[in-house]
């Protein structure tokens, strides 16, 4: 690769408060690139086309000490040890590193303990024990679980009930590639049980099916409560997305309605009737999330 000819230097930015200069490398990145290099085992460059090698952006690792932003102090390990010796440790991630989890991920959240993972201490995946970098790929050019093609395998390797939900027919289009979990979820951890990104169920649908917010003049009271009484969020088997099928959904709550004989009581089960035929009660209540029609109060019109 060209990409790193010897014309260009790395010097660690002079601006940089190092608390302990003679734990770091003097020359940054260049001291570590002499041994890992292109024909190092494990791909490194990769790194220089993503955002923590952007230079030109002060808050990134490459704009402050490199290399080892990320994997601390590194001075003893880049030098050669006396022979019958060890090199001394660096920090290294993932699974088989013998950093601690907590070090690991306190590595990445000195610089991310903003906004978006301020949930992160006492998340579902904190307390799995997760680490950044299970989900996290850094040096590569696109880290493969920010990519909506390839995000939701990370999640199904885990959340295997889920996988089978979205194979459903009715479904929201994950596995078309059209959606991704984290258009819901928030996986660094929220205030809601699910690790929804907003406060409740409802204003995460909003955020894509506003009109279903209202407001209506005539309002189906479970609509603004919970989305959930009728729908799945995942995927269903009734279209669309809906827990069960009509009349049977509508009778859950409305068992015996003034007009409606129970459809199901015997005399209705004939091909006569409205109530079980097609739509069934959506053929005349077709307003179900509400009506703005000034005589749509039974939802009609
Ligand atoms: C003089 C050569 C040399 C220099 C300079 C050097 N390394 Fe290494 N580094 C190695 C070798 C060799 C290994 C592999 C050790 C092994 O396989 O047991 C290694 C392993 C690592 C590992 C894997 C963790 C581990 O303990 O196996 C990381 C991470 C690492 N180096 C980062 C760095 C960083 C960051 C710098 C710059 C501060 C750096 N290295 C400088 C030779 C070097
Ligand atoms: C933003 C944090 C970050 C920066 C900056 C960074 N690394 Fe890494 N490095 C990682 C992570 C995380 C891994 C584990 C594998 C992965 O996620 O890709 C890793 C893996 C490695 C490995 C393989 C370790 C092993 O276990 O075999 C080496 C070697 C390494 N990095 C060297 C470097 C060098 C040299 C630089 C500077 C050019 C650098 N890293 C910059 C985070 C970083
Ligand atoms: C020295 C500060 C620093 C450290 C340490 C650091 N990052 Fe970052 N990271 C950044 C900056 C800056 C960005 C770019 C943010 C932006 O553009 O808004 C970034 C971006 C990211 C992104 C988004 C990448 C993208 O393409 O959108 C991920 C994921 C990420 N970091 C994960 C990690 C993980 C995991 C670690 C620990 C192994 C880590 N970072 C360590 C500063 C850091
Ligand atoms: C369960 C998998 C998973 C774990 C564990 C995880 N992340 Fe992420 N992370 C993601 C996904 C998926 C996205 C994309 C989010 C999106 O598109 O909204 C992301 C996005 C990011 C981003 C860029 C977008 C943003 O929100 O700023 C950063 C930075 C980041 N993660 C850092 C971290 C850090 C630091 C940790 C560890 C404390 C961590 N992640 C742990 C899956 C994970
Ligand atoms: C390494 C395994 C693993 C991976 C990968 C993983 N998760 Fe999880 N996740 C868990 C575990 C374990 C729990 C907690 C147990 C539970 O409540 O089901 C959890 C909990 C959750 C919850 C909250 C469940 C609740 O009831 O509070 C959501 C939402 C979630 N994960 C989404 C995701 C998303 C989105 C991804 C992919 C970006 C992902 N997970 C990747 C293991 C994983
Ligand atoms: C359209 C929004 C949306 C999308 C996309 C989505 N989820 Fe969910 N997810 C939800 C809602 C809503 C809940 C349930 C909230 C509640 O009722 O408490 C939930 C619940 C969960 C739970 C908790 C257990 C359960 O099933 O109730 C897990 C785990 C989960 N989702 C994982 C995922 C994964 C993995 C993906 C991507 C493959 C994903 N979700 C995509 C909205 C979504
Ligand atoms: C990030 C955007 C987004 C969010 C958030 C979202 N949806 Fe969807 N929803 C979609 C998309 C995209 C479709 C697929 C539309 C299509 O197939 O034409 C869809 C389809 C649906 C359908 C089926 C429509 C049909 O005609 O088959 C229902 C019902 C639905 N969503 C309900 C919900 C509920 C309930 C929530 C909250 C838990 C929610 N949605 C959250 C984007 C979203
Ligand atoms: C009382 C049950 C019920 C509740 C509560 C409910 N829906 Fe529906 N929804 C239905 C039924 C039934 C259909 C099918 C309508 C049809 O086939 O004409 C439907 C259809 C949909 C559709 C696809 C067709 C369309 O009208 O766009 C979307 C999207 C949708 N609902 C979103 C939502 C959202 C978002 C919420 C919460 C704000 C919600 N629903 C609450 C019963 C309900
Ligand atoms: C989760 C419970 C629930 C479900 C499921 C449900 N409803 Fe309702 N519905 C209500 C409540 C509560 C009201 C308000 C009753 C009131 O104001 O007296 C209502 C009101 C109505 C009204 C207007 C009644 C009036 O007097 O103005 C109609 C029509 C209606 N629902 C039809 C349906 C249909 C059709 C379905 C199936 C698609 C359905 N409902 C599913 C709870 C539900
Ligand atoms: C053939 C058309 C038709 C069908 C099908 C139908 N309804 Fe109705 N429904 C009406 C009419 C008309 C009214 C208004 C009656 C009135 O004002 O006295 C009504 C009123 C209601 C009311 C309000 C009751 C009240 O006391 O005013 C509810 C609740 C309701 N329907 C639920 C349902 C449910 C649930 C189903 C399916 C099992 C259903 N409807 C099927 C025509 C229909």
């Amino acid at each position: 690769m060209l990409f790193w000819c010897c014309c260009v230097s790395l010097a660690v930015a002079d601006d940089i408060q190092v608390n302990d200069q003679n734990l770091y490398s003097r020359k940054g990145a260049d001291t570590c690139l002499k041994c890992h290099d292109e024909d190092y085992k494990y791909p490194i460059f990769p790194i220089f086309y993503n955002k923590h090698g952007n230079r030109n952006d002060p808050r990134s690792p490459m704009a402050q000490l490199q290399c080892e932003s990320c994997h601390g102090p590194g001075r003893a390990h880049a030098t050669e040890p006396k022979v019958g010796f060890d090199r001394a440790p660096i920090i290294s991630f993932g699974r088989n590193s013998p950093a601690s989890k907590d070090k690991q991920n306190g590595q990445c959240l000195q610089c991310h303990n903003d906004h978006g993972r301020q949930n992160w201490a006492g998340s579902a995946h904190e307390r799995q024990d997760m680490l950044c970098v299970d989900c996290h790929k850094l040096h590569e050019r696109h880290d493969p679980v920010l990519q909506i093609t390839q995000q939701s395998e990370f999640c199904y390797g885990c959340h295997k009930k889920q996988r089978a939900e979205f194979a459903r027919t009715s479904v929201h289009p994950v596995r078309y590639e059209k959606m991704e979990c984290t258009q819901c979820h928030n996986p660094h951890g929220a205030v809601t049980d699910a690790m929804l990104k907003t406060n409740t169920k409802n204003d995460t649908c909003y955020r894509c099916h506003a009109e279903k917010r209202g407001p209506y003049l005539w309002t189906h009271a479970p609509v603004a409560e919970n989305c959930g009484l009728c729908h799945e969020h995942h995927g269903s088997i009734h279209t669309p997305l809906l827990k069960k099928r009509v009349p049977l959904l509508c009778q859950e709550c409305h068992t015996s309605t003034a007009h409606a004989r129970n459809p199901y009581d015997g005399s209705a089960v004939s091909s006569q009737s409205a109530f079980v035929l097609a739509k069934g009660c959506l053929n005349c209540h077709s307003q179900v999330h509400g009506s703005n029609h000034p005589s749509g109060v039974k939802l009609m019109r």
